[in-house]
C-alpha cells in the first residue's frame, strides 16, 4: 500500500515538474526572443524621450501588443509590476523532490552500479547532493570574478567544468544516475540564478526607484548576464530529462563525452536561434549541432562485447532458468527486489508466454547494451548471455 502511494507521488512530481519547467523554459524562450527582437524607437520619438531602448508589435491569440523595454527604467514604477519567478523555484522544488524519491530514496538500485564503484547508500546520496552545492558555489564564484566580465571565455571555461563533473560522477555512479545529477547540479544553478541573482537585483533596483534613487544598471546587467546562461542552459538539461530513456548514451562507456558532446549541441543550435531573433542567419551554429549529434549516433552504435561459445542448442527452459534467477526479483508483478515497487518499465519475465513476447528487448538490454540486470546486482554471467545470445540466434523458441 505505502509504495503504491510513492507511486502516485512520484507520478503527481513528474507531472508538475513537467508543467512548471514548460511554464519557466517557455518564458526564458519568450523573453529572449523579446530582448534579441527588440528594435530601438525613432531618435527623438516621445518613446525615445521616455527612455524606451527597444520595442516590438506582435499578434497573438487575437490581439496585438506593443511590449517595450526601457534602457533601465521607467520614470515611475507601476503599482502592478508582474515578476518571473514561481516557475523557476517551483521547477527546482519539484525536480528535486523527483530526485529524492526516484533516485535517492532507491540509491543502491538507481544511483549504485558495482561495475562503475562500490558505494553506501549515503555515499551516494553524498555525491548527487554535493555535486549540487558545489556547482552553484564554483559558477557563482566564476561569475562574480574578473571572469564575468568575458562572457565567451565564462562560458568554455563553465563548458569545461561542467564536463569534469559529468566524467567524475560517471566514475562514481551508474550512468542514469550521473547524468540526472548533472541535470540536477545545472537545474540547481539555474534555479540559484533566479533566487540569488536576477530577483534580488530587480527587488534593489524597484526598491532604488520606489525611494526615488536611480537604479543601479549594474544589478540589471549581472542578472542579463545569468538569465542568458539559464537560457542556454535549457537544451542540455531537457536532453537530461529524457536521457533515462536511451541507455545506448548513458551506458556507453564514455557516457560523460557523449552527455557533454548533446549539451555542446544543444547550446550551438541554441545559440543559433537567439542570433536568428537579431536577424542574423548563422548556419553554422546548427551544422556543428548537427555534426555533435551525428557523433554521437556514430559513436554509440552498440559494439557487442565477445561473449563464451555456448555447446549444443539452447533450450527454453535453460533461458527461462538464467531469467528465473536474474531478473524476476525485479520484473515480477509484485518484485521482492528491496526499493522496486512495481514492474520496471512495466516488463513483465515471471511467465514462459512474457519471457516469450519480451524476447527482442531481452536481448537489447541483456546482450547488446548489458544494462539489465540492472547493476548487475543478480550477478548473470557471462556465459548466461551467451545462451541469451544463442537463444535469440536460434529465433527465440518458446518451447
Ligand atoms: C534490480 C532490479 C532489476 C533486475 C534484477 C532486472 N531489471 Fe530490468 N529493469 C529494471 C529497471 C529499474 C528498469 C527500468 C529502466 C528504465 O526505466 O529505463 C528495467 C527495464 C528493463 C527492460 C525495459 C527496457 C526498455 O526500455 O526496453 C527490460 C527489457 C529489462 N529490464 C529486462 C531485464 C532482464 C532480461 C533482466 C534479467 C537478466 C532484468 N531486466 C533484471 C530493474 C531490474
Amino acid at each position: 500500500m505505502a509504495s503504491h502511494w510513492i507511486d502516485i507521488v512520484e507520478m503527481l512530481l513528474r507531472w508538475l515538474h513537467i508543467i512548471t519547467g514548460i511554464a519557466w523554459i517557455g518564458s526564458s524562450f519568450y523573453f529572449i526572443w523579446l530582448d534579441n527582437t527588440l528594435e530601438p524607437p525613432e531618435p527623438g520619438s516621445d518613446n525615445a524621450k521616455k527612455g524606451v531602448a527597444g520595442e516590438l508589435w506582435a499578434v497573438h491569440g487575437g490581439g496585438f501588443y506593443n511590449p517595450q523595454k526601457y534602457a533601465v527604467a521607467p520614470a515611475s514604477l507601476p503599482d502592478n509590476l508582474h515578476w518571473f519567478k514561481w516557475e523557476a523555484y517551483y521547477t527546482w522544488l519539484t525536480g528535486t523532490a523527483l530526485l529524492v524519491v526516484v533516485y535517492w530514496l532507491k540509491a543502491q538500485v538507481m544511483m549504485v552500479d558495482p561495475t562503475v564503484a562500490v558505494l553506501t547508500t549515503w555515499q551516494a546520496v553524498g555525491i548527487g547532493a554535493a555535486s549540487m552545492v558545489g556547482s552553484w558555489l564554483i559558477y557563482d564564484a566564476l561569475c562574480r570574478s574578473p571572469l564575468g566580465k568575458r562572457d565567451a571565455l565564462l562560458g568554455g571555461i563553465v563548458f569545461v567544468l561542467l564536463s569534469a563533473l559529468a566524467w567524475g560522477l560517471a566514475h562514481e555512479l551508474g550512468g542514469r544516475a550521473a547524468y540526472i545529477q548533472v541535470g540536477a547540479s545545472i537545474g540547481t544553478i539555474m534555479a540559484a540564478n533566479v533566487f540569488f541573482v536576477i530577483i534580488p537585483g530587480q527587488k534593489k533596483m524597484v526598491d532604488a526607484m520606489r525611494a526615488g534613487l536611480m537604479p543601479d544598471p549594474l544589478d540589471g546587467k549581472r542578472g542579463k548576464q545569468r538569465s542568458v546562461h539559464n537560457n542556454y542552459f535549457t537544451l542540455p538539461v531537457l536532453f537530461i530529462m529524457i536521457s533515462n530513456h536511451y541507455a545506448t548514451t548513458y551506458s556507453h562507456p564514455y557516457n560523460w563525452a557523449i552527455l557533454m558532446l548533446m549539451a555542446a549541441a544543444g547550446v550551438s543550435i541554441r545559440h543559433f536561434f537567439n542570433r536568428k531573433h537579431k536577424g542574423v542567419l548563422a548556419w553554422q551554429y546548427p551544422a556543428i549541432g548537427a555534426a555533435l549529434l551525428f557523433t554521437v549516433g556514430w559513436w554509440t552504435t552498440p559494439h557487442l562485447v565477445p561473449l563464451p561459445k555456448v555447446e549444443g542448442p539452447v533450450t527454453f527452459d535453460q533461458v527461462r532458468a538464467i531469467v528465473g534467477e536474474r531478473c524476476v526479483t525485479c520484473h515480477s508483478p509484485v518484485p521482492t527486489f528491496t526499493g522496486i515497487t512495481q514492474p520496471p518499465a512495466g516488463v513483465l519475465l515471471n511467465t514462459p508466454a512474457a519471457i516469450a513476447q519480451n524476447a527482442q528487448r531481452l536481448y537489447q538490454q541483456v546482450v547488446v547494451t548489458r544494462i539489465m540486470p540492472l547493476g548487475n546486482v543478480t550477478h548473470i554471467t557471462d556465459y548466461e548471455r551467451a545462451v541469451v545470445a544463442a537463444w535469440i540466434a536460434a529465433g527465440a523458441p518458446a518451447k
